[in-house]
């Protein structure tokens, strides 16, 4: 159970601590922050409100823990990242429950998030291991005009103190995304998790507490986005920064300094049907795409672009489906399940209720109870309606009824957003052509978007982020690049 067994350590009475130099502490503060449960819309935990002064101290610690963590072998930093691996797996139990209660992730899913955390770690440790082993060997006679006179060895380095800020969906697991590239490239981690979504990632901080890591090498600091959040993202000790979550990213980027950032906000994801797509394969992964944790999900299909001539025979399918859905609670493991907020919520009704006024064609009929919306697909929605461009991240999906393909890449290419799409269509060549011409960091061929598995690589363009992650990404993208150059007085050839 949650802050029970190897977790007392973590909870002070009714609020959970903030973790700074190796210890659990309660902020001097004196203040909590509530974390409301989704589903009874009643506080459920709460945790901390940090100090900018209790952030001043983490920064140093992690400043200091840095610099011996960077002359720690590589093999070492791996051992111990394996070991936090294992404990988070073996404490699925509580952490899912967390999930559960603070951002209404379906039981099962929650578990399926940790026990992929735990995956994402280990990996991460043995790709550390391979890419960070190696380096890079040039001699200068390969540039016009210079004899073997300068032997120039590449190597990659820590940047220093790494500032991780995950988003609420992926609490867990968007959180070890980010911390396990920074710990096995020689980094020092900050974790700001998101309000709702701490509690897990504080049991998750924990598990590396275990695993034995240095003390301040990985700091949790949580409270208030509008007292510490600023303070965070504009502090000198800072040198990169790793966020996932909405526009908020783009301020991030335009206050912080000259350090390297890594930011994921979110997509508009397209679906482009073709007349020769397999109609169940799509309407499956439209359920899957769009529905699973309740749309909120940056990867979600969001909207769906289908040719005239097998819409209907499309939107019969996947209602047929809408119709199967589960709704109600995430601890009877339901489908659709209350979304993070009351506000939403009400963001979502919005954009319900823009589509309902423009006259959009509503499968099922629109329901709400409390944070709980009902799944709803909303057909024959035109470029005029707020849902056609805006992120709804909730259970509602729109279909635009197109006549050509290039009126669906045309649709697709005017968002904002710029994450990942996909195409449903038998032939390769088409599919391979309509890949190429859509602005997304990815495109996915007869398969709903998604992130994962976690090794490949994963960008948005436009608004939806810059960078790139996946695990390989992340670790080259927490490192700078050293080199030293050794100058011979005469050239010198390798004979053999
Ligand atoms: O919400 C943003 C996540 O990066 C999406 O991850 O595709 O594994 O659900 P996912």
């Amino acid at each position: 159970m949650a802050g029970t067994g190897l977790f007392t350590e973590i909870l002070d009475g009714e609020a959970y601590k903030y973790y700074s130099d190796g210890e659990w502490k309660k902020s001097s503060s004196g203040k909590l922050v509530p974390i409301i449960n989704p589903t009874t819309r009643k506080v459920h935990y709460k945790v901390q409100a940090c100090t900018q002064e209790e952030v001043n101290k983490v920064m140093e610690s992690a400043k200091t823990a840095q610099k011996s963590w960077a002359k720690t072998p590589l093999w070492k930093r791996a051992e111990l990242l394996h070991k936090a691996a294992s404990i988070l797996k073996e404490q699925k139990a509580p952490i899912a429950e967390c999930l559960v209660k603070e951002i209404a992730k379906p039981a099962k899913d929650a578990v399926t998030e940790v026990v992929r955390s735990g995956d994402l770690i280990s990996y991460t440790a043995e790709e550390g291991v391979r890419i960070l082993g190696e380096g890079k060997f040039l001699l200068s006679d390969s540039f016009p005009g210079n004899e073997r006179t300068k032997y120039c060895l590449t190597s990659k380095i820590p940047l220093g103190v790494v500032l991780a800020i995950p988003p609420f969906n992926y609490p867990v697991n968007l959180a070890v995304s980010k911390i396990g590239p920074a710990l096995i490239a020689g980094n020092s981690l900050v974790l700001k998790p998101p309000t709702q979504g701490a509690v897990s990632a504080l049991h998750m901080v924990h598990c590396f507490h275990l695993a034995g890591f240095p003390k301040g090498l990985i700091s949790c600091v949580t409270g208030k986005g509008s007292e510490i959040g600023d303070f965070l993202t504009m502090h000198p000790g800072v040198n990169c920064i790793s966020f996932t979550g909405g526009d908020t990213g783009i301020a991030i980027s335009k206050k912080a300094g000259m350090i390297p950032l890594q930011m994921e906000l979110g997509g508009k994801d397209a679906c482009i049907v073709l007349e020769d797509a397999d109609l169940d394969l799509v309407a499956a992964n439209i359920i899957k795409g769009g529905f699973s944790y309740s749309g909120q999900r940056c990867t979600a299909v969001k909207v769906v672009l289908v040719m005239e001539s097998v819409a209907d025979a499309l939107v019969e399918k996947v209602k047929a489906k809408v119709a199967k859905l589960t709704v109600g609670p995430p601890e009877e493991n339901c489908d659709i399940t209350p979304v993070v907020s009351e506000s939403s919520a009400n963001y979502i009704e919005g954009l319900v209720m823009d589509a309902m006024k423009k006259e959009a064609t509503f499968c099922q009929e629109y329901k709400r109870e409390g944070n709980l919306i009902w799944p709803l697909l909303l057909d024959n929605v035109r470029p005029d309606m707020r849902i056609a461009w805006e992120e709804p991240f909730g259970p509602v999906l729109p279909v635009i009824r197109i006549t050509t393909v290039e009126e669906g890449i045309h649709h697709c290419n005017a968002s904002n957003f710029g994450l990942q799409g996909c195409v449903f269509t038998k032939d390769i060549n088409k599919a391979m052509l309509i890949s190429d011409a859509m602005e997304t960091g990815t495109v996915q061929i007869n398969s709903a978007p998604a992130r994962g598995p976690d090794h490949f690589p994963f960008q948005g363009i436009k608004d939806s982020g810059i960078g790139s992650q996946g695990i390989t990404n992340s670790i080259n993208m927490m490192t700078k690049i050293k080199t030293t150059v050794i100058n011979l007085p005469t050239p010198s050839y390798t004979m053999g």
